[in-house]
Order: C-alpha cells, then sequence, then structure tokens
C-alpha cells in the first residue's frame, strides 16, 4: 500500500492518481524572510531546501516531470542586488547538487530564454543538461528566464521557421506540432499546477500547458513547503474528477469501463 497523506490507495490505484507532470509557482521568499525581519534574499537562500525536498518527494512518489519556476522574464525588473543574488544562487545550486542529481538518476533540463544568462551560467546549464541527458527517474525541469507567452512565441517561431524552409506546411500545424514545439514538447501533459504563497494567478506560467492542468493554491510560503505540504496537493489531485469537457456521467462510464478490462486481463 502506497500512503498519501492519511490515505491508502492499492499500490495500483496509487500509481495511477499519481500525476505524470507536476509544476511548481515557488512563491513567497520574500515575505517569508520579511516576516523574519531579514533581507528577501534569505528567503531566496531558505527556498532551495524546499526544492530539495520537492525533489526527493516527486522520485520518492514517481512523478515523472517536476517543472519548478525559478526566475520569470519579468523578475529582471526587481532590484538589481536581488537580482544579482538569484543568479549567483542559481549558479551555486548547480554547481553543488548535479552530482547528487545524476547519481539519483534525476535529468536536468531548463527551460527559458537562457541566451540572457552569464555565459559561464550558460554553460553550467548545458554541461548539466548533457551529464544528466540519460537519466529516467526524473526529470527537473527549471523554468529560467521563462515567460509563458515567451514558450508560445519561440514556439511559434520555430514552426515558422519550418514552413519558410518548407520542412513543414501550413496543413501540419496542429495541437499535437505545437505541443512538440513549446519547451515542454518532450514531456508529459501537465497534470497539476501548485502555487504557494497565497496569491491566485499563474504569473505568465505555463500558459500553453495549463489547458486542462488542475490548480493547487496554498498559503504555505516556499520556505516552509515540504513533503507533508507537496502529499496534500498529490492527495487533493488524486480525488480530483477530471472531465476534459466530458460530463460527470461519462468520466465514471469509463471508469467502469476501465476497471472491467483491468478485472478481464487480471
Ligand atoms: C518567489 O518568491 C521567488 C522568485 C520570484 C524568484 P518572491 O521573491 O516572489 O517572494 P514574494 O512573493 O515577494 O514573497
Ligand atoms: C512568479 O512569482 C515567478 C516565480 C515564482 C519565479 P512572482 O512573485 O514573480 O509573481 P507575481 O509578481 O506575484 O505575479
Ligand atoms: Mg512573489
Amino acid at each position: 500500500m502506497t500512503k498519501i497523506s492519511g490515505q491508502s490507495h492499492s499500490t495500483d490505484k496509487a500509481i495511477d492518481k499519481i500525476p505524470h507532470h507536476v509544476a511548481i509557482i515557488m512563491d513567497g521568499n520574500g515575505r517569508w524572510a520579511q516576516q523574519k525581519g531579514k533581507l528577501r534574499t534569505f528567503g531566496h537562500k531558505a527556498g532551495v531546501d524546499a526544492v530539495r525536498a520537492s525533489v526527493t518527494l516527486a522520485r520518492k512518489v514517481g512523478i515523472e516531470s517536476l517543472t519548478l519556476f525559478a526566475f520569470s522574464s519579468e523578475n529582471w525588473q526587481r532590484p538589481k542586488e536581488e537580482v544579482g543574488v538569484l543568479m549567483q544562487l542559481f549558479s551555486l545550486v548547480l554547481r553543488s547538487e548535479v552530482k547528487k542529481l545524476n547519481q539519483n538518476d534525476i535529468r536536468l533540463k531548463v527551460i527559458g530564454d537562457i541566451s540572457a544568462f552569464d555565459i559561464k551560467l550558460q554553460e553550467k546549464i548545458k554541461k548539466a543538461e548533457a551529464l544528466t541527458a540519460r537519466n529516467k527517474s526524473l526529470t527537473l525541469n527549471i523554468a529560467a528566464n521563462y515567460g509563458g507567452r515567451w514558450d508560445i512565441i519561440d514556439a511559434t517561431r520555430r514552426i515558422a521557421h519550418k514552413v519558410e524552409q518548407k520542412q513543414l506546411s501550413l496543413n501540419d500545424i496542429d495541437e499535437e506540432l505545437f505541443n512538440q514545439h513549446v519547451s515542454t514538447g518532450d514531456l508529459p501533459e501537465l497534470d497539476l499546477l501548485i502555487r504557494t504563497g497565497g496569491d491566485h494567478r499563474v504569473s505568465n506560467f505555463l500558459l500553453w500547458q495549463c489547458a486542462y492542468a488542475e490548480f493547487y493554491f496554498t498559503d504555505v510560503l516556499w520556505p516552509d513547503f515540504n513533503e507533508e505540504v507537496f502529499n496534500l496537493a498529490i492527495a487533493d489531485f488524486a480525488i480530483r474528477q477530471r472531465r476534459f469537457g466530458l460530463t460527470g456521467e461519462q468520466i465514471m462510464k469509463q471508469e467502469d469501463n476501465d476497471n472491467n478490462n483491468e478485472n478481464v486481463i487480471c
């Protein structure tokens, strides 16, 4: 039996209900630090432990992809010192964690316009991605200088280029093709989007990918996020009925059919 925050499921059913792809808007670092009378950057540093805890849990429960929003395309507008600390932190964490990620069979991927970063940081990112490229237990996808609108425009530009080069025709453009060209094209559909920090908005995160994701908002500030809070979100996801435009009755019928087919196979 697998236990998710107080609920027990048979292993098969639990695996069924584990989201394949979870994304997190890691918000609330600044307020967490300010509540303690510290500088905002203290909160960013403390947030690294919550990143470790969520990666560990994601791997443990069998989530295939975890996408973390680390720095948005709008975050450049913050005070220069804060942006500087965030860049430094990104670089430090890459240096200290990549080996561990690799040992744990975790693939690291970075999405966003990394061309805006310092060249050394860009090289570090590429090296880490190459080192971990074949790992299978979890894809840890870091969104850095990422914007959902950028992602859509970038995909559009790459598709347009292929049309221009006559590698694609206009009629080839459909949802599936577009999905292959956004930054998460090699990852499973987004199932669950979590936002910490109490605000109920998407802040230009995975706009294309959110289409049928379940949303989970918590007031917990990111540095306080831990396995327990993550488990609550996963357990909440497990009891939701995802309808994808159908009626609740249609979904229940589908589930009955699936269960019957499973029994026949057994
Ligand atoms: C999220 O925490 C981290 C980044 C955006 C880099 P914030 O820094 O936005 O913290 P609050 O929302 O101001 O508390
Ligand atoms: C979203 O948080 C970006 C990240 C968590 C990296 P923000 O703090 O930047 O979002 P807003 O400004 O509250 O919408
Ligand atoms: Mg914020």
